[in-house]
């Protein structure tokens, strides 16, 4: 009996030491990420105006975005495709990579330009600097075409991942997506 419990115990903890390999997953995981460079960009700066930023944005966000691309449940021509090259158990290693990635610089206008009054009701969620806080994505310094693509889209129902993003993107008016999109580029 005792040496049956021994012989578990040991098994388990040769088990244990098998999961936990640290050194190689992390090499792992970062041969999977190398992919998303070609369009994110090496350090971090997408290499167009289009392709969001993804260093150091919400862990629980990018978890969110690449399983509703894989799902379908956010569809995109190029994302749909990759993000399923992306495995269900690589999901959460592959946010973790990006999301513990320093926001790049950019170029925050000095002055800090005026916030239009339509952005006050955004904090809520998306926190009073814009840099997020789960589940609500950092929006301050993505790229002006990005933010008013992500909005325009919530806006017209072909982005439909979330409950409440359409309804206060339908409340604004083109113009002001359009004010909103420059404000938080700017950030
Ligand atoms: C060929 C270019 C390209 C490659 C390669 C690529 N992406 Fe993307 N990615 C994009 C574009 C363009 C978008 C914006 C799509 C949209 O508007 O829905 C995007 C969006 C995303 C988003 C959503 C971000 C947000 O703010 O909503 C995540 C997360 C993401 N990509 C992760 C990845 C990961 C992880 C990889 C590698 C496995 C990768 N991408 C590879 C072009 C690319
Ligand atoms: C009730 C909370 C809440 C409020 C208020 C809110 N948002 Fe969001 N927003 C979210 C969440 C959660 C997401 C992520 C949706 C998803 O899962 O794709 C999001 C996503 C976004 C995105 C997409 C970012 C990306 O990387 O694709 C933009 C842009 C955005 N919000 C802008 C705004 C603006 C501008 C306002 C104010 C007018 C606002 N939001 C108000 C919760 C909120």
């Amino acid at each position: 009996m005792f040496k049956n419990l021994v012989a578990a115990v040991s098994g388990a903890a040769a088990v244990l030491a098998v999961v936990a390999v640290p050194a190689s997953a992390a090499d792992d995981v970062t041969a999977k990420v190398q992919v998303c460079s070609a369009c994110h960009g090496q350090e971090g700066v997408p290499i167009n105006a289009t392709t969001p930023i993804i260093w150091g944005q919400q862990q629980s966000y990018l978890v969110k975005q690449l399983h509703d691309y894989r799902a379908g449940d956010r569809s995109n021509a190029i994302m749909s495709g990759i993000s399923k090259g992306v495995t269900q158990e690589d999901l959460r290693p592959v946010a973790a990579y990006f999301a513990g990635k320093t926001w790049p610089a950019g170029h925050p206008a000095n002055p800090a330009p005026a916030a239009p009054a339509t952005v006050a009701i955004c904090k809520a969620c998306h926190q009073p600097n814009f840099e997020g806080g789960p589940p609500a994505p950092r929006l301050a310094g993505l790229s002006y075409e990005y933010l008013l693509s992500a909005m325009n889209a919530f806006a017209d129902d072909t982005r439909t991942n979330n409950q409440d993003m359409p309804k206060f993107m339908k409340a604004l008016s083109a113009q002001e997506r359009d004010t909103i999109a420059h404000y938080l580029s700017a950030l």
